[in-house]
């Protein structure tokens, strides 16, 4: 049979070598290894002087499926003994047909436009992706090119996939390895458009990159990067067990996330949320949220008010970019407590304009913190990206895939698109308009990868 290595390692010296194939088997429908000893004659590959002429990045190996299952039981065992003297996966080629913006400011729709594939700098690792997923943030850069960056700008900022190349400071991870990341918000990302071919590459640092466990799918591990770590830095360490929490937009892709969070890790006493469609509302109270208002009809400062005997919510997050939604929200906090607001912050969500905003004349009434989270700031401000803030985004991401493991905190994919140019620009143009958006939506850029893993 023909088989596409996920990925593979080398052992051994030119003439006597085993690989170690991770691939995916249509057949059986799983992902399976094969290790392929050419001495022992348990599989055929091309003939030895294809390893110096770096010919083992030719995508198909021909392998018969009987020399396959045909393994000796310590093949394992003797790879581990020897020295790997070469860790190399597929062929990496120069460029790749990518999607992304290719004027400035010049807004959707994205378009194909091939680029290089990025080499890592020493603390980077190259990515092959699986998968990716849609963030608002992806059709903001493709408005305003808010970080003034020369187009052409790849977008795909959610990574999941193999590394297949290191830096050289890189240790905690490994060509070969599965992954999950977020690139550089000011970087390039990794879709890939239809009829490349040669899959999608994207750079991340290596603290932004943690190992993908085996029991999450690409696809959810990619749903979690973005919308996960903005939950997280507003939320781990801020809200203390028993607070009442409010979260507006529980049914949103940071929404369902933080909800999740605040009432099934960090203990939150009562979760209030709130949505405007009956799938929205429905998803916020799925994610662990008490009690869910419909912002438009409902008279939420009022409920809450009711809820807490009066006193107010200890803490809201906002992550719903919406101005008049924030002077709402701000009500709600009890004096001296907290109001985080995801992203620029009130009187500046345009990005175009400053307007003016009451919400911190009401959170003044209150003597209520203000506290504005962005994760943006790491990347256009960069000394605010010091080793405290590195270690701590490190660790949001190790614990994303804890969490969705234990089934903690899970994303909601409610849709799972191609990485083509004409469905990515209908999913960010639905985002944009604001209808009908619910938990993921997330990006398959490589089907045989995604679902081998
Ligand atoms: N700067 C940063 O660090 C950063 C990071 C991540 C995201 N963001 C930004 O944060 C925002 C949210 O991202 P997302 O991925 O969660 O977007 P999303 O999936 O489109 O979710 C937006 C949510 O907001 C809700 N919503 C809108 N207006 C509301 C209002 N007045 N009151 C209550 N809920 C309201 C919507 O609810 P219904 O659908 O029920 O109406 C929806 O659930 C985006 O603008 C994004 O760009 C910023």
């Amino acid at each position: 049979m023909h088989i596409n290595p996920i990925y593979w390692r080398y052992a051994g010296t030119a003439i006597n070598f085993q690989l170690e194939m991770n691939f995916y088997n249509r057949s059986t429908n799983r992902k399976e290894i094969a290790y392929v000893d050419y001495h022992q004659k348990h599989g055929r590959l091309g003939d030895a002087a294809n390893v110096d002429q770096g010919q083992f990045g030719v995508p198909a190996f021909v392998v018969r499926c009987d020399d396959a299952q045909n393994i000796p039981p310590n093949a394992s065992r003797r790879a581990n003994r020897r020295k790997i003297i070469m860790k190399q996966t597929l062929t990496i080629p120069e460029t790749f047909l990518g999607v992304g913006y290719t004027k400035d400011r010049g807004g959707l729709p994205l378009e194909a436009v091939r680029v290089p594939v990025p080499r890592p700098r020493a603390d980077q690792v190259l990515i092959r992706v699986a998968a990716s997923s849609l963030n608002p943030l992806e059709y903001k850069l493709a408005d305003l090119n808010f970080f003034g960056r020369t187009p052409p700008v790849i977008l795909g900022l959610d990574l999941s996939g193999i590394v297949v190349a290191t830096g050289s400071a890189v240790r905690g991870v490994a060509v070969g390895d599965a992954v999950v990341a977020m690139a550089d918000l000011n970087g390039n990302g990794g879709w890939v458009a239809e009829g490349g071919g040669e899959g999608g590459y994207a750079l991340a640092r290596e603290f932004l990159t943690v190992p993908k466990p085996e029991s999450l799918s690409f696809l959810s591990a990619a749903a979690l990067p973005m919308c996960f770590l903005s939950a997280f830095a507003s939320l781990y360490g801020t809200v203390q067990a028993g607070d009442t929490v409010y979260i507006p937009g529980g049914g949103g892709g940071v929404g369902h996330l933080a909800v999740q969070m605040a009432a099934r890790v960090l203990r939150a006493g009562l979760v209030i949320s709130s949505g405007s469609t009956p799938q929205s509302t429905a998803l916020a109270r799925q994610s662990g949220a008490h009690y869910v208002f419909d912002y438009k009809r409902d008279d939420i400062a009022a409920e809450i008010l009711k809820l807490t005997g009066g006193r107010g919510a200890d803490l809201v997050f906002d992550a719903t970019y919406s101005e008049p939604g924030f002077v709402g929200t701000a009500k709600t906090v009890r004096q001296g407590g907290s109001w985080i607001v995801l992203g620029v912050g009130p009187g500046k969500t345009t990005r175009v304009v400053e307007t003016l905003s009451p919400v911190d004349s009401i959170l003044a009434e209150r003597g209520a913190r203000h506290v504005n989270v962005n994760l943006l700031r790491y990347f256009s401000e960069p000394a605010t990206l010091d080793d405290e803030a590195k270690a701590f985004l490190q660790r949001g991401l190790a614990l994303a895939m804890e969490w969705a493991v234990q089934g903690l905190v899970v994303p909601h994919v409610v849709r799972t698109i191609d990485s083509t140019v004409e469905a990515i620009n209908a999913g960010l143009q639905s985002l944009k308009s604001g209808s009908g958006t619910l938990g993921k939506v997330a990006v398959i850029v490589d089907r045989d990868l995604a679902e081998g893993g």
